[in-house]
């Protein structure tokens, strides 16, 4: 990792600055050992960061990148050091606008200069075989490697098992079921030549339980078969240097769960109720979990998955 890179990625006001304060966990103990409970305090002076989290050098790409999670995922990237960056998206227009949008982003308040990026968007439908091959190459052609590549399209919809129309369970396992799975093949079939890689499907609680009180068979079906893709693939790549890790969100508000709760605004209450931290994520609570999956911090595990879900899954 090139030290010069990672430090001019790093927004001005966090190296080594002592007037910076963040808050951190301190857990004390009493004159009888007993353990007394945490208490927040300021963590001072340098603050240090495990280089393996470093995103830094690492040509990053994110399917469903412009808005929602996707964009989220790759902001947490660009936080991290990354540099390169692709957005692909349905409409290429939306992927590249999310891009420059996040570039005047980072360079608020930061050493970094919008040239210093190279983020492109990308128009792909990553049902479609060719489209996601169409990509790659593109992104091969531009940067020459990649690296990290996170599966996040995906789309949800809420029919009774009976009125469910055929053509749209297709349409929504050939999105987010052979989306994820063509998308995956391809990372990989560039990355073993190159040494390597961290790939990440985008799953969901939905793979372990069943939501109610919204009917959602095939989606939850889908994320299920998602999961296990992540676990199949890894064990076909563990020795060619490519993992494959998911990553599974509970409720996050974003545009695909705020259409479910514009038509039902009570809904929301009841989700909350079946979380035991008696709220919905946000996109950023999983910006640690796709960071630490995507980089060498992660480097012993594949066909793993993480859920980042305020607890639903455990009561
Ligand atoms: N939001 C949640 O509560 C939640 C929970 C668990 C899992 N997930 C999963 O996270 C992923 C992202 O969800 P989100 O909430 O960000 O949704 P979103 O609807 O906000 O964003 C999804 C993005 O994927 C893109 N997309 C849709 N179909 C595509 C296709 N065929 N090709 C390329 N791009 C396509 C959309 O244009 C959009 O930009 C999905 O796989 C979803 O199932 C979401």
């Amino acid at each position: 990792m090139s030290l010069r890179l990672f430090s001019r990625a790093l927004p001005k006001s966090c190296p080594a600055s002592p007037q910076r304060s963040i808050v951190g966990l301190r857990v004390r103990f009493n004159s009888s050992d007993a353990p007394v409970t945490p208490e927040k305090m300021p963590i001072p002076t340098r603050t240090r960061n495990l280089a393996d989290f470093s995103m830094a050098n690492r040509v990053c790409m994110v399917t469903g990148g412009a808005r929602g999670l996707g964009l989220e995922f790759c902001k947490a990237f660009i936080q991290s050091g990354c540099t390169d960056l692709a957005i692909l998206d349905l409409k290429e227009e939306e992927a590249a606008a999310a891009g420059e949008e996040l570039i005047k982003q980072s360079c608020v308040d930061s050493t970094m200069e919008p040239t210093d990026y190279r983020v492109m968007g990308l128009g792909c439908d990553v049902s479609s075989e060719l489209s996601v091959q169409q990509a790659f190459r593109k992104v091969m052609d531009t940067y020459g490697r990649i690296d990290s590549v996170v599966a996040s399209a995906g789309i949800v919809e809420n029919y009774s098992a009976f009125d469910y129309p055929f053509d749209r369970i297709k349409r929504l396992y050939d999105i987010n079921v052979h989306g994820a799975f063509f998308t995956a093949r391809e990372a990989a079939r560039h990355m073993i030549p190159q040494g390597g890689g961290s790939i990440v499907l985008v799953a969901s609680m939905s793979a372990n339980i069943v939501n109610i009180p919204q009917p959602q068979t095939p989606y939850n079906a889908a994320k299920a078969a998602v999961k296990h893709m992540a676990a199949s693939l890894a064990v076909e790549w563990a020795k060619k240097g490519v993992r494959v890790n998911c990553l599974s969100p509970g409720y996050m508000l974003t545009k695909l769960t705020r259409t479910i709760l514009a038509h039902d605004p009570e809904l929301k209450r009841t989700w909350e109720s079946l979380t035991p931290m008696g709220r919905m994520g946000e996109p950023e609570d999983l910006a640690g979990a796709i960071v630490f999956l995507a980089s060498d911090a992660s480097r012993f595990m594949t066909g793993s998955e993480i859920r980042v879900d305020g607890g639903y899954c455990i009561i």
